[in-house]
């Protein structure tokens, strides 16, 4: 509103006068001198006994209250002074009363800057056996009383007089007034005084009061304990931790109990999370969301009576990292141990283990599911060197593997023996021997051992040994001339002795030729075995081989000899029959050694083409079976055959055996006409 002063100097005063009169009801007139709340009684005390006045002044500014004896300060250790309301309340307090000497007029001044009051009481004093009738007495006074902190304590007081007096209370001096605690506080019919839900502020010394027109009495005082109970803080619920995905939530709660109770924070390292001056009491829930990174957080708990705290690990769970480089603490030849560091400050689930032979074209094989930071990786080849590393599984997969570790696994004795095995006669009494590496050395060859004997039934340790270093070929002096020996022939690592070769065989007579070299089986039938050798070794002149052969079922055994050759098929053998085989070569010196005996069985007869009907009789015994003398049956034909020789046989499996085209009984019979015969017989 916008004051227009063109209207006239009258109405400008007017509105002046009202805007002073507007702003004086604020506070112009706020200043107020000292006027009396409480004014203190004259009182009639007993001689020893307790008087208080009690005078409160309100005002403004608050006055003060004092008390004055003949306009001087009150000062005497028997008198004292209790001020309240910030000194705007005084109690004088005379204990024990002294008659006359109290007996005054004492003056309670209230003071503030607008004025000062006074009120002037008087004190009466009367000796304990003068008192008049009806004078206040106390029957039962307060007693020493301790209340749990919120209980209800009750002081009690009873007391007795003409007119029934009055009870009030005071507590530390102070009186106490009910009407201001909001019902807390209350004075029963009876002059008791109950405090409910009470407070520590409620301890303190308390007396009761009886007055009554004849004078007034103070009980004894009485004590009242509040106790608090103390509790140290404890965690109620204890912070939990969590796993949680990379970017996840997590709401961790924290509860703590005490008495008093405690505050509750949380606290990220030396970082308060909780402000410090919106601190919960009791409980505190921590809201992470987002969380990126592995964290320990920690939920604080204090009061008075001390300081708790509890961790809650959050783990944001990834991939594993590599586990440190494995470390080799143990070869042998078929296996490595290996022991490695996890890399990892969380959880892993497990480890894999990876590893491959050094060669361009080896795959990593793999070792799943270990528990432990150590491992022997077994079924290894000896002598071979290989890289190994190890990786981390979590519950989320498997993490990078470490950095790669070699290993060269021990040596082992060879695992096979030496090959290709060849000896020759250099002169009269010494033989040449060579051969090839093993195909399985397992390490380092250290060398050979060259057995020979001419004895070879005799057991291994009473041959004689050669021993040759750095070297597949030897030469043996000082043999038998004329004699056959058997040589065989092992090699040895650092660790030990390989598997003996298989024995070839010698004949010491110069001319003679060596022995056929790699004599072996090539293509087999049921009724052929095709042999082939390597040419023998020979001075003079092959001038023919000698094969044996023989059949341990059949106790045969057949000689043949041809021209030089390298390749050689025995025909007319007999079907499924086991046959061994062994060669020589011969010149004109004489013959060499035979070979090892070789075995071959002849391949299964194929079906029915191939039964032949040797014997076929027509019995006498019965009119329609045949006896025959058969080397194999098709089992086709459901003709059971136990073992070879005469057996019987219905007509009908003679019918059948020709309808599958078998061989017919026609010309191996002891006597051709009796066959012919027997056949008509039958036809
Ligand atoms: C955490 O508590 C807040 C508030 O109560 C709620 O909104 C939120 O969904 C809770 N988060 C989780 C992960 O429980
Ligand atoms: C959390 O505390 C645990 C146990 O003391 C400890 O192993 C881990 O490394 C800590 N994590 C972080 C992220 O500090």
């Amino acid at each position: 509103m916008a004051v227009r002063v063109d209207r006239g100097p009258l109405l400008s005063m007017l509105l002046f006068i009202f805007i002073i009169f507007i702003f004086c009801q604020n506070s112009c007139d706020a200043l107020t001198a000292p006027q009396f709340l409480k004014v203190p009684m004259d009182q009639i005390g007993v001689s020893g006994g307790v008087v208080s006045f009690v005078c409160q002044a309100t005002g403004d500014p608050k006055p003060q209250v004092f008390w004055n004896k003949k306009g001087k300060k009150v000062n005497s250790q028997r008198i004292e002074t209790i001020e309240f309301d910030e000194g705007a309340g005084a109690v004088l307090r005379i204990q024990p009363l002294r008659a006359p000497r109290d007996e005054n007029a004492y003056e309670c001044v209230a003071k503030n800057t607008e004025g000062e009051i006074t009120k002037t009481s008087t004190l009466s004093i009367i000796r304990e056996d003068l008192l008049p009738f009806g004078f206040p007495s106390i029957d039962m006074g307060p007693q020493l009383k301790v209340v749990e902190r919120t209980r209800t304590a009750t002081m009690l007081c009873a007391a007795s007089g003409i007119p029934d007096p009055e009870i009030s209370w005071f507590k530390d001096f102070l009186p106490v007034e009910p009407a201001l605690s909001q019902g807390r506080i209350k004075q029963l019919r009876s002059g008791a005084l109950q405090i409910e839900r009470s407070e520590e502020t409620d301890q303190g010394k308390y007396e009761c009061v009886a007055s009554n027109a004849q004078g007034v009495r103070y009980s004894s005082p009485a004590n009242l304990y509040v106790r608090v109970r103390r509790v140290p803080p404890r965690f109620t619920i204890l912070p939990s931790s969590h796993e949680i995905m990379p970017g996840g939530s997590v709401n961790i709660t924290c509860v703590a109990v005490g008495s008093p109770m405690p505050y509750v924070k949380w606290m990220l390292n030396s970082e308060d999370l909780t402000p410090e001056d919106e601190m919960p009491v009791g409980r505190n829930v921590l809201e992470l969301n987002g969380v990126r990174e592995s964290a320990n957080y920690t939920c604080v708990a204090m009061s008075s009576l001390g300081i708790i705290e509890a961790v809650a690990q959050v783990i944001v769970k990834s991939l594993p990292r590599a586990p440190g480089t494995p470390i080799v603490t143990e070869t042998t030849p078929t296996s490595v141990t290996i022991t490695w560091d996890s890399g990892n400050p969380d959880p892993v689930s497990y480890y894999i283990i990876q590893y491959r032979a050094r060669s361009p074209d080896s795959k990593f094989e793999t070792v799943d599911s270990i528990t432990t930071t150590r491992y022997s990786i077994g079924g290894l080849y000896p002598n071979t060197e290989y890289e190994i590393r190890v990786s981390a599984v979590n519950t989320i997969g498997q993490g990078p593997p470490s950095n790669k570790v070699e290993a060269r696994t021990g040596e082992q004795a060879p695992a096979s023996p030496p090959r290709n095995i060849q000896a020759r006669i250099i002169s009269q009494n010494a033989v040449m021997v060579r051969w090839d590496e093993p195909e399985e050395p397992n390490g380092m060859i250290k060398g050979y051992r060259v057995y020979y004997t001419m004895d070879p039934s005799q057991p291994m340790s009473n041959w004689q040994i050669h021993n040759v270093q750095d070297s597949t070929i030897t030469t043996i002096h000082s043999l038998v001339p004329s004699e056959t020996y058997t040589i065989r022939v092992l090699a040895f690592t650092s660790v030990g002795d390989g598997p003996f070769s298989d024995p070839v065989h010698v004949k010491v007579r110069p001319g003679v030729p060596g022995q056929p070299g790699k004599f072996s089986v090539g293509k087999v039938t049921d009724t052929s075995v095709e042999l082939t050798w390597d040419p023998a070794y020979s001075k003079e002149p092959v001038k023919v081989y000698e094969l044996i052969y023989k059949s341990p079922d059949l106790g045969v055994q057949e000689k043949r000899n041809f021209e030089p050759r390298t390749a050689y098929v025995v025909e007319g053998l007999r079907a499924n029959t086991e046959y061994t085989f062994s060669l020589a070569a011969v010149s004109n010196k004489g013959i060499g050694a035979f070979t090892n005996e070789i075995s071959q069985r002849t391949a299964q007869a194929s079906m029915c083409e191939r039964d032949r009907i040797i014997q076929c009789v027509k019995p006498v015994l019965t009119e329609n079976q045949w006896m025959l003398e058969v080397e194999h049956v098709c089992p086709v034909l459901s003709v059971c055959v136990t073992h070879r020789g005469l057996l019987w046989y219905p007509d009908s499996a003679l019918e059948r055996l020709e309808a599958a085209g078998a061989e017919r009984p026609t010309s191996v019979f002891p006597s051709q006409s009796s066959l012919s015969e027997r056949k008509r017989e039958h036809n």
